[in-house]
């Protein structure tokens, strides 16, 4: 069965072929770079950018994939959650796509296509697992019972772990986004330069809170003169993330352990970062668990996702029904 995905809740216009929920055949990405200039994304900026992308990158996903819409049995798109401009084109889009072409249509939750990206690419994944969304907008520990059926154990009650990488890179200059070059320059810095805080790691739930630590960055950022922030760049992103980084595996492995949980996966933008990766590794080591990220491509916005888990989804449930509408909020569904 092949799935058309399309992806536009934010800043990547998104479409990809994908067969049977587990093979992508095409997974066309456009990064928005209009952004920048402006330290974030300006909501009117990128529909207008979805708008005028969106039919030449289906195209370009449907010849990457060799095949022709008569070929596609279900066409899935992002309807929440994100911001409503954004999420209107590529919705609609896929709704007239799937009308005009009498194919069935499912509508997907974006948090539920971040937790998919790991079933595509993990075959052997037990389908009761722990999963850890931490993006842009998210960040939330979630059990998963199979697909479909989710437990929610925690999330952040401030800033989602990859808008504290943002807010931070963004205090020390490096743009925007700065999630992923925050990391680079870590790489080269010391992680005990500075010892900021854990916020909420020893708490004995599973909230996070990231909005202090920010703050607590800002505060030592504001003492240092040009040249010192210039020689310590490299230690202060080190440290920052070191912080951030030790909140999310410890919990997780935490989590894991007390709901009995063999398997976690980690998927959103921020599973892209290194070190997040490697302290997985270092600290799994001593407890019978399995830690699983996506490819780097499938961690941030992607359409693959979204077809993977429409699929999973329509597998359930059957077509879902043409009227839905961009839910901006939309929560994933928990008991
Ligand atoms: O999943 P995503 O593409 O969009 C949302 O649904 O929010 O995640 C984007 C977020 C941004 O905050 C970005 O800075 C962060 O993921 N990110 C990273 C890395 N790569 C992307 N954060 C830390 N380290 C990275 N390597
Ligand atoms: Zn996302």
């Amino acid at each position: 069965m092949l799935t058309l995905g399309i992806e536009t809740s934010c800043d990547e216009t998104s479409v990809a072929v994908v067969r049977d929920g587990l093979e992508t055949l095409s997974n066309v990405i456009l990064s928005q770079v209009e952004h920048s200039a402006f330290g974030g994304v300006v909501p009117e900026v990128a529909s207008r950018v979805h708008l005028k992308t969106i039919v030449p990158i289906y195209r370009q996903a449907l010849k990457e994939a060799g095949v022709t819409l008569d070929q596609i049995d279900l066409v899935a798109a992002t309807m929440g959650p994100g911001l409503v401009g954004p999420l209107l084109v590529g919705l609609t889009f896929a709704k007239g796509l799937a009308w005009a072409a009498s194919k069935p249509f499912v509508p997907v939750n974006h948090i539920e296509g971040h937790l998919a990206a790991n079933i595509l690419e993990t075959p052997d994944l037990d389908p009761r697992h722990l999963t850890l969304i931490v993006s842009g907008g998210h960040t939330m520990l979630v059990e998963v019972e199979e697909f479909g059926k989710y437990h929610l154990l925690g999330q952040t009650r401030d800033d989602a772990a990859g808008e504290a990488f943002d807010k931070v890179a963004k205090l020390m200059g490096l743009g925007y986004p700065g999630g992923a070059r925050l990391d680079k320059l870590a790489q080269t810095g010391n992680r005990k330069h500075v010892r900021f805080p854990r916020p909420m790691k020893s708490s004995g739930d599973f909230q996070f809170s990231f909005s202090g630590l920010k703050t607590a960055v800002a505060l030592y950022l504001e003492k240092l003169t040009e040249d010192e922030l210039e020689t310590q760049k490299a230690d202060i992103a080190a440290s920052f993330q070191e912080a951030v980084v030790e909140v999310l595996v410890e919990k997780s492995i935490r989590a894991a352990r007390e709901r009995r949980l063999r398997d976690i996966t980690i998927s959103g933008g921020v599973a892209a970062n290194s070190r997040l990766r490697s302290m997985f590794e270092e600290r799994i080591g001593r407890y019978n668990l399995r830690v699983f990220y996506p490819s780097l491509e499938l961690c941030t916005d992607n359409a693959a996702m979204i077809a993977a888990a429409g699929y999973y989804r329509f597998q359930k449930e059957g077509p879902g029904e043409f009227i839905v509408n961009a839910i901006p909020y939309l929560r994933l569904d928990s008991e």
